[in-house]
């Protein structure tokens, strides 16, 4: 354990691969430079600020409304092309997706605002600025698909509203998604994988 706390990170300048000292081999394991790229790396964030955000708690709530989101499209479309196909499975899955689906937002939003402040001690930077208008949008348009679902799934009026709502929703995730992946493992100073593992 001691030995672990002592071994030195080293950040390859042009990729920003981090390594144990230990572990530094003849060429930089991401982009293939020779050792004599690397130098000392320094963390710069608090060990309780790291602890944290290592949990990962963001990177792991957005699977519940992408997850929830994808069973109740996919349980709706196959219920509008294929009306007799398993019609009670199908709806109560949608259903019940619906209505579980604004609190999964509401999580990832919660946890992102948490992992952007411990990150970046501040959440208006231009791209969290965009991450929360986007998941603003998530959370009002995941607010109405209870109701909708609630006041009767069967109606065809319903389902194309929960789809137009859930089609809203969908975009936003994407747009989401490609801006928290440009986030990842940067304001630690560097991309903090080891071997895969984030250290
Ligand atoms: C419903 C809302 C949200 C969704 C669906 C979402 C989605 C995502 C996804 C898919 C990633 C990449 C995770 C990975 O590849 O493992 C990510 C990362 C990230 N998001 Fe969000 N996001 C949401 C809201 C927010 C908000 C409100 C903020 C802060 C203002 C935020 C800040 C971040 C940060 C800082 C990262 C990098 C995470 C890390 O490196 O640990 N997100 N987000």
């Amino acid at each position: 354990m001691k030995e672990k706390q002592e071994d030195k990170l080293y950040i390859c300048k042009p990729c920003g691969y981090v390594m144990k000292e230990s572990e530094l081999q003849d060429v930089c394991p991401a982009c293939g430079l020779p050792k004599k790229v690397f130098e000392q790396y320094k963390e710069r964030m608090s060990p309780g600020r790291s602890r944290i955000l290592h949990l990962d708690l963001h990177p792991i709530a957005v699977h519940f409304p992408q997850t929830t989101l994808v069973f109740a499209l996919q349980a709706l479309l196959i219920n509008l092309f294929f009306p007799n196909f398993y019609p009670e499975i199908l709806l109560g899955t949608a259903k019940f997706s619906a209505v579980i689906f604004p609190f999964t937002v509401f999580g990832a939003f919660l946890s992102g605002m948490i992992d952007g402040k411990l990150r970046f001690k501040s959440v208006t930077t231009p791209i969290l600025k965009k991450k929360i208008i986007y998941s603003t949008i998530m959370l009002i348009a995941s607010f109405f698909t209870p109701f909708l679902a609630w006041k009767g799934i069967e109606d065809l009026q319903s389902k194309i509203l929960l789809l137009i709502c859930g089609t809203i929703a969908l975009i936003c995730g994407i747009v989401l998604g490609h801006a928290g992946k440009r986030l990842m493992n940067i304001g630690m100073g560097g991309a903090v994988k080891i071997w895969g593992r984030k250290f």
